[in-house]
């Protein structure tokens, strides 16, 4: 998986600079996705395919395209009207780096763009059926009923008690559903059997949670120097978080019971030889400090 995330990390930076007009625009996008990140939501793609037995090439184009969204949710998320953060992958945020319109305006093109890069880039390798269902999943879970619908409560409720099933509702959205979507895009790709999919599907929700969890938990035990993006913003924010609600030690059992019930289901279809890199990415989910 790491020879992937070089490969994929360098078909990305040739996808970013085909655009060269207008420049800035362009050399934004290049600098809010190329620089860092840890690549997880590629990475589930690859795995899942991989576990199907599927051919890798065919995952990136999607790949590339959900990591430009991820990252114009990563730039949008730090503007001032948001959570007015100055760091991100242990540089400037893109609004400090470029301004604020600039940087609005870079998130847009990050999102619109990925729609034109899965299509291009899997014409004639995927029937047009599956292009079509896929473009529609991430239009769905990139949109109001999913990304953006957990960012809008996330903002609506900053500053107000939560209940455990408002911000169960936040962080499944907000963050699980760009996480369980590479899984899901790889079962369509791959043809996955209702029973794995089923399977598929319940990991990627529980690790979806429980990644943001551990984010929360990051956000109050963490620094910047490993995270290379502030601490203690949560709180600065009055943020519904898992450690607002129910302090650090429940948030870690918390998170450690939603990693061990994706390693359950998964379990239950599929052998256990062939799920060693989902097993090692739920101990990577639950100790990662950036
Ligand atoms: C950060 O996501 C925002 C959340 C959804 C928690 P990542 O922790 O995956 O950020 P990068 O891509 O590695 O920078
Ligand atoms: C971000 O949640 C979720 C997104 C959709 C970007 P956070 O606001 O907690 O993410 P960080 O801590 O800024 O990376
Ligand atoms: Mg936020
Ligand atoms: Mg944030
Ligand atoms: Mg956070």
């Amino acid at each position: 998986m790491k020879n992937y995330r070089e490969y994929f990390n360098k078909k990305l930076e040739e996808i970013l600079t085909q655009y060269d007009t207008p420049v800035w625009i362009a050399e934004g996008m290049q600098y809010a996705c190329l620089q860092g990140g840890k690549r997880i939501r590629p990475q589930l793609l690859f795995m899942t395919l991989s576990l199907l037995e599927q051919d890798l090439d065919l995952g990136f184009p999607f790949a590339a395209a959900l990591e430009m969204i991820h990252s114009y949710s990563l730039v949008h998320d730090d503007l001032p009207a948001m959570d007015n953060d100055e760091y991100r992958r242990g540089q400037l945020t893109t609004h400090k780096k470029f301004g604020e319109a600039n940087a609005i305006l870079i998130g847009d093109a990050l999102l619109t763009n990925a729609f034109s890069v899965m299509v291009r880039g899997s014409i004639g390798k995927v029937s047009s059926e599956k292009i079509l269902e896929i473009v529609a999943l991430f239009s769905e879970y990139a949109g109001v009923g999913g990304m953006i619908g957990g960012q809008a409560m996330d903002v609506a409720y900053e500053g107000r008690s939560t209940s455990y099933t408002t911000v169960r509702f936040i962080h499944e959205h907000k963050t699980g559903k760009l996480l369980l979507l590479p899984i899901l895009v790889a079962c369509i790709l791959g043809d996955a059997s209702l029973e794995q999919r089923n399977a598929l599907e319940i990991y990627g929700r529980k690790i979806g949670l429980a990644f943001q969890i551990k984010d929360d938990i990051l956000d109050v035990e963490g620094s910047f120097a490993q995270m290379g993006k502030a601490v203690k913003s949560d709180e600065k924010l009055k943020k519904s978080t898992y450690p607002s609600i129910f302090g650090v030690e429940k948030s870690k059992e918390m998170l450690a019971e939603s990693l061990r019930e994706a390693r359950m289901a998964l379990k239950e279809v599929f052998p256990k030889e062939a799920l060693q890199e989902f097993l090692e990415l739920t101990e990577f989910m639950e100790k990662r400090t950036r």
